[in-house]
């Protein structure tokens, strides 16, 4: 359902991807592993069409995305959910979901229904939900964070690195949520470095070392894999 085929991406004369061919079935849970700069987030950026790949294709469905806009590519069911959370800390919790939900905006009772089933699942946002978003913990943070994502609706929903930062009890939480929220029909595309917890819910994963896809295989593969134990895992 989504493919990306010889994808580059350039920031002014620096190549930031060389020739990235990933893909993810209809209700795959892929995960993308690298450490710090290998380009994790540029993939993301590109597909959301946040950057502009110099080269290669992006298919989605039946869709080519290079040269979408980011909006249209959400009101295609495309959405991203990006590293450090980027919520609007003096805005209300209720506000920064109701913004993911803008290209729905026409569709109020659409929205209504799909901002219940985002409290059913992070009950702790209904609570807070008059409180500005910059008083949350980060755990809380990030649970707004894929929550607004959500209220765009995704077919395909593309994490980056939502465990960074949390502690240990909170991460467990969090990938629990993210298991059934793939469980329920949406296909995820998760950026990590915290392998071993990212590898246990995904079907298959990719490694990406300075722009360059060097490794993919499914979960158990990957799992005993010893160059990833060694780089990722720390066994
Ligand atoms: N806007 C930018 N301008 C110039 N270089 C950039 C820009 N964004 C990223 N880079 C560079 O591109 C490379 C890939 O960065 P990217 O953020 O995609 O990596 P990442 O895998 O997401 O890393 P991290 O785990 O730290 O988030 C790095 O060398 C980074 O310094
Ligand atoms: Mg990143």
């Amino acid at each position: 359902m989504l493919r990306l085929d010889k994808v580059s991406l350039s920031y002014g004369s620096f190549r930031a991807l060389h020739d990235v061919s990933i893909h993810a079935d209809e209700g795959e849970l892929v995960v993308l592993l690298g450490s710090n700069g290998a380009g994790k987030s540029s993939i993301f950026l590109t597909m959301s069409g946040l950057q502009r790949a110099a080269s290669g294709s992006i298919r989605f469905g039946a869709r080519e995305l290079v040269g979408r806009k980011p909006s249209q590519i959400v009101a295609d069911g495309l959405v991203h959910c990006p590293e450090g959370r980027k919520l609007f800390p003096g805005m209300s919790v209720l506000k920064n979901l109701t913004l993911g939900a803008y290209v729905h905006r026409r569709d109020s009772r659409g929205v209504a229904r799909t901002l219940d089933e985002v409290f059913g699942l992070f009950p702790i946002l209904h609570e807070k939900k008059d409180v500005p978003a910059g008083s949350l913990s980060g755990g809380q943070q990030q649970m707004a964070a894929i929550g607004r994502a959500l209220m765009g609706r995704p077919k395909a929903l593309l994490l980056d690195e939502p465990s960074l930062g949390l502690a240990p009890l909170v991460v467990k939480q969090m990938f629990d949520i993210i298991a059934r929220i793939n469980r329920a029909g949406t296909t995820v595309l998760l950026a990590e470095q915290n392998a071993y917890a990212a590898l246990n819910i995904a079907s298959r994963a990719y490694v990406i070392e300075q722009g360059r896809i060097v490794l993919e295989g499914g979960r158990d593969e990957l799992l005993n894999n010893a160059q990833v134990r060694k780089a990722y895992i720390g066994a």
